[in-house]
């Protein structure tokens, strides 16, 4: 990212409390898209853990597998997609069932789950308006549901884009290092072109430690501010833990086997927030 010439402070952040778009409780099924432009900083294991917070807080939960091609939230829940046909994104596409019909529940997680195709890479090169049956079987599924989570591909082409352009809200998952930074920042960019006033909020995830992930919240603010002239609100920083790749290797969820973690506790914040800035309605 090209640091911004900028050397008078920053004015102060945007009050998470004014972005909801919505009165709680208005209207159900709001869409929450997560992305981050690189992959490997946390999305599906974020977006997992973000609907267990969720739905034990009382919301109904979809988490939809929208990782286009390289489809892993089944993975990371340990179900195994050969006992389970027709419960994929790809049969919903293929209109051998609806998508009410092909979600799982997570039975421990109290969510319901779309897996994507793992593995079979058949939906990466889709053309974004074949996207445009799935937007509309979501938003019809979404009537059923508080909250309609998606796990978005790294990589910010057609499919991606068109998913998070779709959304409601945007949380953008960042981690500290440049890389990251730099993807993080192209994703604002283009949902800025996209969906001009559209509410995106930024993830710090593996931060080193609260005060470090904040520096990094400040640096893509900055970033944000000079370049889109948007000032996309924290939704939260997830602390670097173990436990979560112990977690993730387990295929476990966090909240229930490591309820203590700073990971979960950060999880749980955000889970808050987003339900007190109406992302999330109340029941
Ligand atoms: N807060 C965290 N602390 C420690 N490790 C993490 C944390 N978040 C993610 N990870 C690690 O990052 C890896 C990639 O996560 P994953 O959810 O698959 O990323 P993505 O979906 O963005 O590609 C996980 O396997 C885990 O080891
Ligand atoms: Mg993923």
């Amino acid at each position: 990212m090209t640091p911004p010439a900028l050397a008078r402070p920053l004015p102060p952040p945007v009050a998470a409390a004014r972005i909801g778009t919505m009165a709680p409780g208005a209207a159900p099924g709001r869409l929450i898209a997560i992305a981050s432009g690189k992959g490997g900083v946390g999305k599906t294991w974020f977006a997992i853990t973000l609907a267990h917070a969720l739905a034990r807080s009382g919301r109904a939960v979809l988490l939809f597998d929208g990782d286009l091609g390289l489809a892993n939230v089944d993975i990371q829940l340990g179900l195994v997609p050969g006992l389970t046909p027709g419960h994929d994104l790809g049969a919903v596409l293929a209109g051998r069932t609806r998508l009410v019909d092909a979600v799982l529940r997570h039975p421990e997680g109290g969510f319901d789950i779309l897996p994507g195709c793992s593995g079979s890479g058949a939906l990466a090169g889709l053309d974004p308006a074949a996207l445009d049956p799935v937007l509309a079987a979501l938003r019809d599924a979404a009537a059923a549901y508080d909250i309609v989570l998606l796990d978005l591909g790294a990589g910010l082409e057609g499919g991606v884009r068109t998913l998070a352009a779709a959304a409601d809200t945007l949380l953008v998952l960042a981690t500290e290092e440049p890389t990251s930074l730099t993807d993080a920042y192209a994703v604002l960019k283009l949902h800025a072109a996209d969906r001009p006033g559209g509410d995106a909020r930024i993830v710090v995830n593996q931060a080193s430690s609260p005060a470090a992930g904040a520096r990094t919240y400040a640096t893509l603010r900055r970033a944000a501010l000079a370049f889109l002239q948007r000032d996309p609100p924290l939704a939260g920083v997830i602390r670097r833990d173990d436990r979560v790749r112990e977690a993730i290797r387990r295929q476990a969820l966090l909240l229930t086997r490591h309820p203590s973690a700073a990971a979960a506790a950060d999880v749980d914040a955000i889970s808050e927030r987003l339900g007190a800035t109406a992302a999330v309605p109340v029941r």
